[in-house]
């Protein structure tokens, strides 16, 4: 029986690759191993097969709750697990360093103890920092790592010790390196779920300086299928760069979601700039479509679709997500004025 370890698996894309192995894998065992921050969300996990999968309450910097969690035949740890959002890092990079750096080598260590065949790192394109607005640039394997925020240079240094593990350790790694996920079950503080949300509400949306910034946008089920297939047959010590190959501005992405939902422009609200923002991320795919074989399934205009379907569909999740911590979170960014209720 196959014994995967993901951590964060209550989280964004976490939970969609933990349901994702349950359906690839249906005799497996997954442990899914969370602290539950703000970010986490059991709601996440409604309806996965319980017979097959475990959660477990536990933080990675904590040695001990991961070595009591992990079993001697894991064939796999999958490090979801982080502080993700930017935005945070700059109000405040300590958890970033304690769990994306602290809580990576904790996992490496673990893994390595208890002889565990594979280790995947999730990580981000945000390592690589931020392209000129030439087309033609694109962030390849062998980009220079340049990482800008507290949360992509925490994210970088996870990488290097990953590497590290693998080289100096014998320890078999592969990191993916994605952009911009979006699909149901993101958390309403990111831009794509925070406009929705607002937009359904007839709330106004906060952009970012002059909304120009490049993002490149990837269905999360597609971003679970290209680490499946790295974690099946990516070369040992590989980093791969995931990407759908749709890099759009964050005006015109605001723009498709509203006039999907038919709601007016006059709901955008430009507002001060993210300090030290990247202007531009586009990903080159090709290691991973050309060695791997993987191709992203959902268009654009598909995946879009399905994920303003889900939170109309799913607006109970949206009110219990943003309760509590998030809502103090939300004031202090945008002050009273934009998203007031
Ligand atoms: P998320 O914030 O939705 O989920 C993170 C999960 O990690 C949560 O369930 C949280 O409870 C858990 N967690 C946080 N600290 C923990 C700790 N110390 N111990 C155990 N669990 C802890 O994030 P996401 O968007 O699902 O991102 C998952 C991973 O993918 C992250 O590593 C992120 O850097 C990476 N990534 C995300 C994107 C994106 O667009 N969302 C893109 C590229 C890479
Ligand atoms: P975000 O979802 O925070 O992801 P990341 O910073 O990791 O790319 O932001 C996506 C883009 O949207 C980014 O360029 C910042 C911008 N943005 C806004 O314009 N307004 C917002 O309220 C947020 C949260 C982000």
């Amino acid at each position: 029986m196959l014994i995967f370890f993901v951590t964060g698996g209550a989280g964004f894309i976490g939970s969609a690759f933990a349901r994702q192995l349950l359906r690839q894998f249906p005799t497996c065992k997954v442990i899914n191993f969370d602290a539950l921050t703000y970010a986490g969300n059991l709601d996440n996990l409604d309806g996965v097969d319980e017979g097959h999968h475990h959660f477990v309450l536990g933080d990675i910097a904590n040695r001990d709750a991961v070595m009591a969690a992990l079993a001697e035949d894991t064939d796999a740890i999958i490090n979801f697990a982080a502080e993700s959002h930017v935005d945070r890092s700059i109000a405040s990079a300590e958890e970033f360093i304690r769990t994306n750096v602290l809580g990576t080598q904790v996992l490496l260590d673990c893994a390595r103890e208890r002889g565990v065949r594979r280790f995947l790192q999730v990580s981000t394109d945000e390592v690589m920092g931020s392209l000129p607005e030439d087309e033609k640039a694109f962030f390849t394997e062998d980009s220079p790592f340049q990482p800008n925020s507290p949360y992509a240079a925490s994210k970088a240094a996870a990488e290097h010790l990953v590497r590290a593990a693998n080289h100096t350790f014998g320890l078999d790694t592969v990191i993916t390196r994605c952009g911009n996920n979006y699909g149901p079950r993101q958390f309403p503080e990111k831009f794509l779920p925070l406009m929705l949300a607002n937009a359904m509400d007839d709330q106004p949306i906060p952009v970012y300086g002059d909304g120009l910034n490049v993002r490149d946008w990837i269905y999360v089920e597609d971003h679970c299928r290209a680490i499946l297939q790295v974690l099946e047959k990516g070369r040992s010590g590989a980093v791969y760069n995931v990407g759908a190959r749709n890099a759009r501005r964050n005006i015109d992405v605001a723009k498709s979601v509203l006039d999907i939902l038919e709601k007016p422009h006059s709901l955008l609200r430009f507002v001060k700039d993210r300090p030290g923002h990247d202007r531009r991320y586009a990903i080159d795919p090709t290691l991973v479509e050309s060695e791997l074989g993987w191709r992203p399934s959902e268009t654009w205009e598909s995946g879009l679709r399905k994920t303003i379907e889900w939170y109309q569909t799913h607006v109970d999740w949206v009110t219990r997500a943003r309760s509590g911590a998030y809502r103090e979170f939300y004031a202090r960014q945008y002050g009273i004025e934009v998203g007031a209720r």
